[in-house]
């Protein structure tokens, strides 16, 4: 199949056919890519069971792994469910258009094929005009995991869907980098107090702040186990996985003091194997990436920027990787998954991150960086 690349612009006339196009792909159970606010969807009617089963083929991705159903107005929500609560109605309030997926009792209109076998849903009102329009020009209730192949990381542009699902799609819209980076919220709002699936942009605190208590699934913070299942079936995959051996360094010392253990660890470890010819990467932050370069350097080690132009490695080798700025923890989010996968292009073998603060949104970055590292957390003390 040949996959169309469609480029929103920002004159809106220009753009009418394109989603016209698109919604008729949809209606006719094709797959179109679209980006949203958290990381880029792939598309298709999410009340065409042959639609879903098309998405799962195109990733790659395990049936039982339920689909989320995109929604472009309040209106759409009774296609979907009957049971919504007062608690439901206070976050659909506050939190949509935005990155929340809510879970509710589903109705029997909307196939198993979709919800993984499940009598509930998962439903979300992205906050995103391309995916808004697309969703409207179908006219339908829209599954999207999201857009990459099972087991890799999110896209964050559409080059990275591109790189997944080319040719096994029927279209991608390019609307740009997304702006979070990382997947949406998911509470169970079927459950009292409601349970948090998924850690994301929207925390337990805010939550908190609008209907009172809720709690968070134990399985989602620790490594997952057979005693332990994650109750979003799709946590429990090793997913977002670079190809290289990615470990994560911590420090327990006082904050004066972390950084530098954390920093002062890493280069030893992958000076280690640099000295025995494997190509290393370092995540890196602005705030510690001059240190590394130093500490690496006394060692006559060489090293290379992944954001430099063609830059390559070559064994016994180093290449930094800049994610953002510890001071802002947005910006560590936003460049996550298109660091994970340049390791990947860069062809990296061993490949060493710092951690980050657990507070608010910091849990959702650090929830995926451990499932990237396979769990695998080093103590730098
Ligand atoms: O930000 C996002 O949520 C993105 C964008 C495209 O909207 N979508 C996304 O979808 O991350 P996906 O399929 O990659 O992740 C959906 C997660 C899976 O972990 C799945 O198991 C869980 O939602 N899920 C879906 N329906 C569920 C249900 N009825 N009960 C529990 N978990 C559910
Ligand atoms: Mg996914």
């Amino acid at each position: 199949m040949q996959t169309i690349w469609k480029q929103i612009t920002q004159e809106d006339n220009l753009n009418i056919a394109i989603y016209e196009e698109a919604g008729a792909i949809l209606r006719k159970g094709g797959l179109v890519a679209f980006p949203t606010e958290t990381v880029y969807g792939l598309g298709g009617n999410g009340f065409d069971a042959g639609a879903s089963a098309k998405i799962y083929a195109a990733k790659g991705r395990p049936s039982d792994n339920p689909l989320i159903l995109h929604i472009s107005d309040i209106d759409m929500l009774s296609m979907i469910t009957d049971e919504i609560t007062d608690k439901a109605r206070v976050l659909m309030d506050r939190f949509w258009p935005g990155p929340l997926t809510m879970i509710f009792n589903k109705k029997k209109e909307v196939p198993y094929e979709t919800t993984g076998g499940l009598e509930t849903v998962a439903v979300r009102m992205p906050d995103h005009e391309v995916a808004r329009k697309l969703i409207e020009a179908a006219g339908t209730p829209i599954a999207a995991p999201s857009a990459n192949v099972s087991g890799r990381p999110s896209p964050t542009m559409a080059r990275h869907v591109y790189e997944d699902l080319s040719g096994k799609i029927d279209m991608i819209l390019d609307g740009g980098d997304v702006g979070i980076g990382l997947e949406s919220t998911i509470i169970d709002m079927t459950a009292e107090p409601p349970m948090i699936l998924r850690p994301g942009y929207i925390t337990k605190e805010m939550f908190e702040k609008e209907i009172g208590r809720v709690i968070t699934d134990p399985a989602i913070l620790k490594k997952p186990d057979e005693a332990m299942k994650p109750k979003a079936p799709g946590m429990k995959y090793r997913h977002y996985a670079p190809k290289a051996v990615l470990t994560l360094v911590e420090s327990k010392a006082c904050e004066d003091a972390k950084t530098d253990k954390v920093v002062s660890k890493i280069v030893d470890m992958a000076t280690d194997k640099i000295t025995s010819g494997a190509k290393v990467g370092i995540i890196a932050t602005i705030e510690t990436v001059e240190t590394y370069t130093n500490l690496l350097n006394n060692r006559n080690v060489i090293i290379k920027m992944s954001d430099e132009e063609d830059s390559v490695v070559t064994a016994g080798e180093a290449m930094m990787f800049v994610i953002g700025s510890r001071e802002d923890e947005e910006s560590v989010a936003r460049n996550l998954y298109k660091v994970l996968r340049q390791c990947d292009e860069k062809n990296m073998e061993y490949v060493y991150s710092e951690t980050f603060s657990r507070d608010n949104f910091g849990e959702a970055i650090m929830n995926r960086l451990q499932k990237a590292a396979g769990y695998t957390i080093v103590e730098a003390d």
